[in-house]
């Protein structure tokens, strides 16, 4: 049971409409009452009904049965229910620097699909505030067979470090590779399957405003994300009965329901609440060509704003392949404290203001005002580096979850064999140069 993808569309947040049956979308009249070939119509509303125009997302589903049809929900008991949830916004928590270490791999003969791989890093807020993300990681061996997950709690950002992943959905079919990025909306069905055998990545998972692309101020109306750039898929569909499952996510926690037939059987679509995907490296990257460096927000790729006009509930932002070209002054990423809260990870080659210690599929957590930057070996080679050349870095792709509130991290993820309880050394070595 493999659906192939039927391509894609291009755009962000476009009022798509795809059909893999001729004849199947309704022209003028919605008609919900008597659809093409038999099918039921359905809405999926990812906004309120009355948000503005240009945020609201919606889309219109025509499709076998329609979404209302399974079986009663009862508590997911399978491995994901101990490791991939929201509780990580009580108690208090340390200002300290953490790094850990890549998530490992399931254990070999142990079958982990996608979702019983997800292991929470991280989070703030969660579905009920409307606000915060959840930080995940995940390492998995199986294809999602016979299991279908929606998240109800939020949208899902996916960055795949290793391995590709075929991500069937109700709106079509994702194939994504590392440096490439999914977003599935909430509440959207959809089944990973690893063509790779083995997958590990991050997602984010935003509890806020849905992600879209900020606006470009002096920048002007060229750089950094371009619009035609994502991709979003063509209707594709199954027809398949059997005895599945169903698992939702759902105010924190995990829930599943027997469900008598694939999810995956909208036949046609039209709107804009629909997954899609991005190729890091399409990204147009700006920077600074005279001194200094400017902010990171000039990596920023998707935003999900907050009720503060210019503050990001959560920001998206990569450090890609670029040059540095600037004059007078370190030229890494400079010492630094921030209001904003600094998850990151990296998802290929080596991130420029670390040595050592920060792997692909590592992660490492700065919260709001705890002292970070370049360790004693990166400052101490670019404070000898030769200025009147540029760097081109090009063997890089790192990323960061930016966050408004801290990122608390949870129990397991503090006492996770695979972090690494030294990363304050990487400071210890910066020598006094002081000289009265
Ligand atoms: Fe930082």
């Amino acid at each position: 049971m493999t659906i192939e993808s039927t391509g894609y569309q291009s755009g962000f947040g476009n009022e798509f409409a795809t059909e893999a049956r001729a004849g199947t979308l309704p022209v003028g009249r919605n008609s919900p009452q008597r659809v093409a070939h038999g099918l039921y119509a359905e809405q999926i509303s990812g906004t309120a009904f009355t948000a503005p125009r240009h945020q609201n997302r919606r889309s219109w589903f025509y499709r076998i049965r329609p979404a209302a049809m399974h079986g009663p929900f009862a508590r997911f008991e399978g491995r994901a229910a101990g490791t991939f949830h929201n509780d990580f916004d009580t108690g208090p928590v340390s200002p300290d620097q953490m790094r850990w270490s890549p998530l490992p791999m399931p254990p070999e003969g142990e079958r982990v699909d996608f979702l019983d791989g997800l292991f929470t890093m991280a989070g703030n807020g969660g579905a009920s505030a409307g606000a915060g993300i959840g930080v995940h990681l995940y390492a998995a061996n199986a294809d999602m067979q016979g299991r279908w997950f929606y998240d109800a709690d939020g949208e899902l950002l996916i960055v795949p470090q290793q391995g590709r992943l075929h991500i069937e959905t109700e709106c079509g079919v994702l194939d994504v590779e590392p440096q490439e990025i999914a977003v599935i909306p909430r509440g959207i069905r959809f089944a990973v399957k690893l063509p790779d055998g083995q997958a590990r990545g991050y997602v984010c998972e935003n509890f806020g405003a849905h992600l879209r692309l900020p606006d470009l101020g002096p920048i002007g109306s060229n750089g950094l994300a371009n619009p035609r750039d994502f991709l979003t898929p063509n209707a594709a569909f199954e027809d398949v009965e059997g005895d599945f499952e169903l698992v939702a996510k759902f105010q924190g926690h995990l829930w599943r329901a027997g469900i008598g037939h694939s999810p995956i059987d909208v036949v046609a679509w039209h709107g804009n609440h629909a997954p899609y995907k991005y190729d890091l490296r399409r990204f147009n990257t700006i920077g600074s060509i005279s001194f200094d460096h400017p902010d990171p927000s000039i990596f920023l790729v998707l935003t999900s704003p907050s009720d503060t006009p210019g503050v990001g509930n959560m920001d998206f932002v990569i450090f890609g392949p670029r040059i540095l070209a600037m004059q007078d002054t370190l030229r890494p990423p400079w010492f630094h404290r921030n209001v904003a809260s600094e998850f990151m990870g990296l998802v290929h080659g080596a991130y420029d203001a670390k040595a050592e210690g920060f792997a692909p599929g590592g992660a490492s957590l700065h919260n709001c005002m705890t002292g970070h930057g370049p360790d004693a070996a990166t400052f101490e080679k670019a404070s000898n580096a030769d200025l009147s050349r540029p760097d081109v870095i090009t063997d890089t792709m790192a990323f960061m979850f930016e966050a408004r509130a801290v990122i608390r991290p949870t129990r397991q993820a503090i006492d996770a064999a695979h972090r690494q309880r030294d990363y304050q050394a990487c400071w210890t070595g910066l020598k006094k140069h002081f000289t009265a």
